[in-house]
């Protein structure tokens, strides 16, 4: 994919280069494998399957944090994605991506989903503004945890251009109730839910019902916030993962894009290299369902 840069993005992007030198695979980078990519069930239109979640990461809009930014940024993008996951209430990450991507002309090229914690028009007017942006590509309400909430607020919005698309999430079990509620009465366009090899409760419970409601899924916590990571320090991929994975977070994000009611996984990185590293797992072979039940009984065994 070619992409016109500015100046100004030239000026912040030879150290992230470098950073990406540094860590790239060559196996991600030779691989000519096409992208995989969803489609969203409301629309039939297709999304990258990697993308890049926001949380703890931007925190502070600063040159530092917009130098990291711009760069991972720019990788999603190199590799073929497309997909941020941000929210009102993620420290300054909407004000950062504003930065970064509202001068380099990249917004177009990218589908930008935030949050809000409650449909409150002075919220969305604020998120936009911080973002740089005239809509959103899907407008989540953050943290479903009453049956009641209604999404008529954002259908509205949606109607009047602000959203493309309109969700829901929690990462909390004890809201699943909630979720499970929302899904089934507003029928939002996705849902967004903690989901990794180690946590297979929205597997369970949330899966089935977002594909009854054609409800696309993204999946928070993909990593378990880096949990998986400390479960395999120092231990090689298993030999029979070689076919589909090529480092350990290709092996953790491949496992979630095996279930096919995964539209995307929307893992959390401040780091080019890493970003890099998992859009390797938007190419080549998907483990099939007698690998997924190996790769479960792996990490289970640690
Ligand atoms: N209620 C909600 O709606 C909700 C709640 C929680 C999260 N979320 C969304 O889900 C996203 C993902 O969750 P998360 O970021 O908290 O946790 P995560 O994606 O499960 O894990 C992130 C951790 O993994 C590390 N990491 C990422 N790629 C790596 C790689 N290739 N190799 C080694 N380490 C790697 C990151 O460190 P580095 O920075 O060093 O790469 C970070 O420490 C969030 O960013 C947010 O967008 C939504």
């Amino acid at each position: 994919m070619s992409i016109r840069l500015s100046r100004r993005a030239f000026a912040i992007l030879p150290a992230a280069a470098a950073t990406m030198a540094a860590g790239f695979s060559p196996a991600v980078a030779q691989s000519a494998a096409p992208i995989i990519t969803r489609a969203i069930p409301s629309s039939g239109e297709r999304l990258p399957a990697v993308g890049l979640g926001t949380a703890e990461v931007f925190d502070s809009d600063d040159a530092a944090t917009r130098q990291k930014a711009a760069a991972v940024v720019h990788a999603l993008l190199a590799q073929g994605g497309s997909l941020i996951d941000t929210a009102s209430s993620y420290g300054d990450a909407e004000r950062v991506l504003g930065h970064v991507t509202a001068p380099t002309h990249l917004r177009t090229k990218l589908f930008i989903a935030t949050k809000l914690e409650a449909p409150d028009r002075a919220e969305l007017r604020n998120s936009l503004s911080r973002l740089q942006t005239a809509k959103v590509d899907l407008l989540q309400l953050h943290n479903v945890d009453d049956p009641q909430q209604s999404l008529s607020q954002f259908r509205e919005w949606k109607a009047q251009g602000l959203c493309r698309y309109i969700g829901i999430t929690s990462t909390y079990h004890r809201a699943f109730p909630a979720v499970e509620a929302v899904l089934t009465r507003e029928k939002p366009d996705f849902v967004q839910v903690d989901y990794s090899l180690d946590d297979r409760e929205a597997e369970r419970r949330i899966l089935p019902l977002a594909a009854d409601s054609k409800a696309g899924v993204l999946t928070a916590l993909p990593f378990g916030r880096g949990r998986l990571f400390r479960a395999v320090r120092g231990k090689p991929l298993p030999e029979w993962a070689n076919g589909f994975a090529g480092s350990w977070a290709q092996f953790f994000l491949k496992y979630l894009l095996g279930d096919p009611r995964v539209t995307a996984v929307i893992p959390g990185t401040a780091d080019a290299a890493h970003m890099t590293d998992n859009l390797g797992a938007m190419r080549g072979a998907l483990p099939n369902p007698e690998q997924r039940r190996r790769m479960v009984e792996f990490i289970a065994s640690l």
